[in-house]
């Protein structure tokens, strides 16, 4: 045995992927959520530091049996909870790789092979999705980075545009620049906002339509309002109802007046891969940068996104950070040259794994199935008596509410809590235009018909109980 790993730690390495695999092979039929809470979980982990370690495989097997319960089966069929995707088996076996490789993916001359991958997933990426070639991408944490990143590019840009390099002189004196962004945007690209300076509360927020889409007109009348060219927020994909904003009709006004669009399509912007999907949100790929998940609907593990930028050298000199010490620029894709982390593990290679197993139609079937189901989900529960389903199923969100007013919104909570607790399924909780609702997001690569049978039998057999008042 090569001195670079002892036997223990190679018993160790053994024991962590047959833990998986067990893990894994559980994951349908057992209760979706943790049957521990966080004050359990706390007391077996958080203990003091001792002086003696333990042995490799017994920190494995410990950390193994003692997490079991406090676990959250994110990546079960059942799995409905906010947007997330399932950690596709292929994608995790990369995952594993990725660890025991244990490369610093920031720079191609150190890791030839890393950047390859990862330059074929951004390749990969913008084809799928319809957008330039020459595009630029960054791979990032997800959606909340990917939109941070796209609008410290944007604020790069605009100022630049107006004489001020912002990465020079910061924003103190810098010229003003409207933020448009709709009313019902994610919490994200706001966040996104107040990290590059501009301020969450200081953007004009839009009015939006009862699915959460811009309207036009206010739209046009605040684009007329801006004194100089905006950086406006739009969204491929709502959170509650998976609507899109009119693109078509947007984009060409904004860019007409020298302004940059940013869309968060965190996981809507996937629908533009299925060409039987992609008119709903024709006109997308007008705008100028993009955020998408890779962890959401291309279900690779947690965590990995893409930031898009139609112009690469705005993202370049927005993000990157060279030393002296560092491997000269080279004129290949420099993976730490579009994102704020010089050090970062080769978060690409599982998506990498997961796009050429599934490969494009793959992609497409796994993304146009989600939505079809989402319909299923929608239609079998609006039949049930007493159950409302709040918004058009535009892709794989569905809302839902059950009863009328105040007490409707009880009995959302208690029909929602009782799914929850039965732990078979597992959705989760919202409010969308003044009610409680349950939220279902149709995303894990392993949900068929028949886990959607189980979802509508699991919420209308709660409801049911709920409706006599026997819970
Ligand atoms: C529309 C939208 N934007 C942004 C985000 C944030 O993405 P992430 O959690 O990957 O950072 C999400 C997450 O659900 C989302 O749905």
């Amino acid at each position: 045995m090569d001195r670079a790993l002892r036997q223990d730690e190679a018993r160790a390495l053994r024991r962590a992927a047959a833990h998986a695999l067990r893990y894994r092979e559980a994951a349908t039929g057992a209760t979706v959520p943790p049957a521990a809470g966080v004050g359990e979980m706390m007391g077996r982990f958080r203990t003091a530091l001792h002086d003696k370690g333990m042995a490799a495989t017994e920190v494995i097997d410990t950390i193994a049996r003692d997490a079991e319960d406090g676990l959250n089966r994110m990546s079960s069929p059942n799995f409905y909870g906010y947007v997330m995707g399932g950690s596709h088996p292929v994608g995790v076996a990369a995952d594993m790789m990725v660890s025991a490789w244990g490369q610093n993916a920031g720079s191609s001359f150190e890791t030839p092979a890393i950047t390859a991958m990862e330059r074929a997933v951004c390749d990969w990426g913008l084809d799928l999705l319809g957008l330039p070639a020459d595009c630029g991408v960054g791979l990032v944490t997800g959606a909340s980075v990917a939109n941070m990143v796209a609008v410290m590019a944007a604020r790069n840009a605009l100022l630049a545009a107006q004489g001020w390099d912002v990465e020079a002189q910061g924003l103190h004196g810098a010229p003003e620049i409207p933020v448009l962004i709709g009313n019902d945007a994610h919490s994200a690209p706001f966040a996104a906002l107040r990290y590059a300076g501009f301020g969450a509360e200081r953007a004009i927020r839009v009015a939006t339509d009862d699915q959460g889409r811009i309207a036009p007109e206010p739209f046009f009348e605040a684009l007329d309002r801006c004194k100089a060219p905006p950086l406006v927020v739009l969204q491929a994909g709502q959170i509650n109802t998976g609507a899109f904003d009119p693109f078509a009709a947007l984009i060409p006004a904004v860019r007409a007046k020298g302004g940059w669009v940013h869309v968060d399509g965190a996981f809507g912007l996937w629908l533009a891969a299925v060409p039987e999907l992609a008119g709903r949100l024709a006109g997308v790929q007008g705008a100028d940068s993009w955020a998408v998940d890779l962890h959401k609907w291309l279900n690779a593990p947690f965590d990995a996104g893409m930031v898009i930028c139609r112009d690469r050298a705005p993202l370049v000199r927005s993000m990157t950070a060279r030393g002296a010490y560092l491997p000269a620029l080279s004129d290949q894709w420099e993976p730490a040259d579009s994102t704020p982390e010089l050090s970062r593990r080769a978060r690409g290679v599982p998506s990498y794994a997961i796009m050429r197993h599934l490969g494009r139609a793959g992609v497409r079937a796994l993304i146009a199935r989600h939505c079809a189901l989402a319909e299923r989900a929608a239609g079998l529960l609006a039949a049930e008596p007493g159950i409302s389903v709040l918004n058009e199923i535009h892709s794989n969100q569905v809302a839902v509410t059950f009863g009328e007013g105040a007490e409707g919104d009880a009995q959302t909570e208690a029909v929602l809590a009782h799914v929850q607790k039965r732990g078979r399924v597992y959705p989760t909780h919202g409010t969308w235009r003044g009610r409680q609702i349950m939220r279902i997001s149709v995303i894990c690569h392993a949900t068929q018909q028949a886990d959607i049978e189980l979802l509508a039998a699991e919420v209308i057999g709660a409801w049911r109980q709920v409706g006599k008042g026997a819970l």
